[in-house]
């Protein structure tokens, strides 16, 4: 065997590591992929600030004025290089109807045989970070160990934000505990004596972020950005784990998770499921509006859920993560202060712009300042001014330009957020992003409807994926680009939740539909959002309770005018009504779509959901 030792190459395991599959994997990795040194991370503090220092040195971080923006830094991406990418996505079952329609395949041995002379020499002339991370609290029964190896510097430090990554995840893993394998390169060898003429590494021409799910292993090329990198997110906690949850009996899902707090001390718990950039961290760090006095919302998860049902008949969910890797534009202390206020410190910004004092800025936060800069470095790294910017229509700030920071600096964390047990859920929200059709607000009237509901859900497209903008798509569950297995067995999946509750007596969470983005003529937003989504979210809880009869419509059951507490806002029944009306003939157009979609997914489709279907064609026609 081409053994790394023998490459003269030391492996460098520390001492405290005992667990012989991953020092063999590191080691017949490092055969592979010829890295010219290895660094084992112990997630230590000295270590991040050696790395983020490296990364100074190298030119991809800049590190931010310390008295504005404390232990902060700036990374700014290649331009091919600013996204997910969907169609380098590949989920690699044995059987390509086990990936089902809406998944990208290749047979598993056709993948490996394109990725090993790939991944062959991959990291030469750079290190391989070993980067051991849980997701889920260290140790419990409910978390999942992953080691990510990696020659991305940057990508270490961010795990170290978003995950639990470090020492003790090695003292867990022991001697013989195990874990999902995680390969990652930017697909940028360096020649001998070859430095990097470039402060974003990556291969501009091929990418591949691909997974197996029967065997449990990830394997990214390519690109060094978020979650075609952090590999502990999309790629393990939704796509590798729904597929365990499948099998296994619970949920891996793209969701926030929320308690919600009313004034007698009352508290309920929510988990909503909205597409990629649709809204998802600021629901999850909602401020309510003073009208609200003495009700709390605080934030458990902001984008991934893992839900399981418990003895007592209910579902109790965990945030597997430790971190906020979120979008930065049109987040300000008018929309989202709790978020504004989590990034004070230690935050690493991804594409935002640079302002003159060494801070950052981005589109959106001319609202808390009265005045856009007349200067910044855009994330390109040129010149902008308002100028500029009007000739140009250049953004200062990439529109999917990130931020990520500990959960730890979030004022609104829940108390309960790194609660192995798990918070029970009251009820399931479902939203897309559509500027026409969808009502403000419906409830299910049955568990299967709603899963109809969120199954059929449609969203405009967003920054948040290399591609077309702004086109409205099916994302069924908010999980098209994470689902690790056939949509159609997942909606299966959901449907048996059912009676696996029912079974135990309890009573089922709520399922609700949303849309926060309906537009009027003149393409403004009709519905203010933000903070004044606790009105609706009140309405539900009422519902929750028991306290308000609702109204029947085609699509569930929504508030009448009368049920919203509208203290302090001034929305008028008329504006109510264009964020509330259901249109027949766009209901008609949409149900056209429902079908394409039930169409490409006819294989194994549940009947429960064309009866459903059925149902609701009888109710619009009534
Ligand atoms: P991912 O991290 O990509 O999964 O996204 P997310 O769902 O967490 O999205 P996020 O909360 O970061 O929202 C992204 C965009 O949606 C930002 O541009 C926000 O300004 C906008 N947004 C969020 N909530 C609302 C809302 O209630 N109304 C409107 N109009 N826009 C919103
Ligand atoms: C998303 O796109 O849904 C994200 C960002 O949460 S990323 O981690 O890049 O996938
Ligand atoms: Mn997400």
């Amino acid at each position: 065997m081409n053994s790394p030792v023998m490459q003269g190459l030391d492996l460098n395991t520390p001492p405290y590591v005992k667990n012989a599959r991953l020092i063999a994997w590191v080691a017949d990795m490092a055969a592979l992929c010829q890295p010219a040194r290895i660094h084992w991370c112990d997630g230590s503090e000295a270590e991040y600030d050696a790395f983020c220092q490296q990364l100074v040195d190298a030119g991809t971080f800049r590190k931010l004025n310390e008295a504005k923006r404390p232990n902060s830094y700036l990374a700014c991406s290649d331009p091919s290089d600013v996204a997910r990418v969907e169609d380098r996505t590949f989920i690699c079952s044995e059987k390509q109807e086990d990936a089902g329609p809406t998944n990208n395949w290749v047979a598993p041995a056709d993948m490996r045989a394109t990725l090993r002379p790939l991944f062959e020499g991959c990291m030469r002339g750079r290190t391989m970070y070993v980067v051991p991370f849980s997701m889920g609290p260290l140790g419990s029964h409910i978390a999942h160990i992953g080691v990510e190896l990696t020659d991305s510097a940057y990508v270490a430090v961010n795990q170290r934000l978003m995950t639990r990554m470090g020492k003790a995840v090695y003292d867990v893993l022991g001697t013989d505990g195990t874990f999902v394998p995680c390969m990652h390169t930017v697909g940028a060898p360096l020649a001998e004596g070859e430095t990097d003429q470039t402060s974003w590494p990556c291969n501009p021409t091929t990418k591949y972020i691909v997974h197996y799910p029967e065997t449990q292993e990830i394997w990214s090329y390519g690109s060094g950005y978020g979650g075609n990198a952090l590999l502990g997110k999309k790629c393990l906690a939704l796509r590798i784990a729904s597929t365990m949850g499948r099998t296994q009996g619970w949920l891996a899902e793209h969701m926030l998770i929320l308690g919600v707090t009313n004034p007698q001390g009352r508290k309920y718990h929510v988990a909503a499921a909205f597409p990629s950039a649709c809204g998802k961290t600021n629901f999850s760090m909602l401020v309510p509006p003073a009208a609200f006095d003495g009700w709390k919302v605080t934030t458990i998860g902001d984008d991934i859920a893992w839900i399981k049902p418990h003895d007592d008949g209910r579902l109790y969910a965990i945030n597997p993560e430790a971190g906020y890797f979120g979008v930065a534009p049109g987040t300000n202390t008018l929309s989202n202060p709790n978020c504004m206020a989590s990034l004070d410190r230690d935050v690493i910004f991804t594409n935002v712009a640079l302002t003159d004092d060494g801070d950052v800025w981005w589109e959106g936060m001319e609202q808390d300042t009265g005045k856009v800069p007349a200067h910044l470095i855009d994330w390109q790294g040129k010149d902008w001014t308002p100028e500029i910017a009007r000739q140009t229509g250049a953004k200062a700030a990439h529109p999917n330009a990130r931020f990520t920071v500990a959960a730890t600096n979030n004022p609104a964390l829940d108390s309960a957020w790194d609660d192995p047990a798990g918070v029970p859920i009251d009820a399931f929200i479902f939203g897309g992003r559509r500027s026409t059709t969808v009502p403000l607000v419906t409830e299910a009237r049955t568990w299967k409807e709603g899963v109809y509901m969120a199954a059929t859900m449609g969203s405009e497209t967003t920054a948040a994926a290399f591609g077309a903008q702004g086109v409205v798509r099916r994302d069924p569950f908010a999980m098209l680009p994470f689902c690790g297995y056939n949509m159609s067995d997942y909606f299966q999946h959901w449907l048996d939740m059912e009676q696996t509750l029912l079974s135990k007596g309890a009573a089922l969470p709520k399922i609700f539909c949303v849309n926060w983005f309906r537009k009027n003529e003149a393409g403004k937003f009709v519905w203010p959002g933000f903070g004044e989504n606790m009105r609706v979210l009140k309405w539900m809880i009422d519902r929750i309770e028991g306290q308000t009869p609702g109204q029947e419509t085609m699509f569930g059951v929504a508030p009448d005018y009368s049920e919203i507490n509208w203290s302090g806002l001034g929305f008028t029944p008329e504006q109510f009504e264009t964020v509330t009306h259901i249109d027949r003939s766009a209901w008609l157009e949409e149900f056209k779509l429902h079908d394409a979609l039930f169409e490409q997914l006819a294989h194994r489709l549940p009947a429960a959901l064309l009866t459903t279907r059925a149902d609701l064609e009888k109710r619009l026609a009534a």
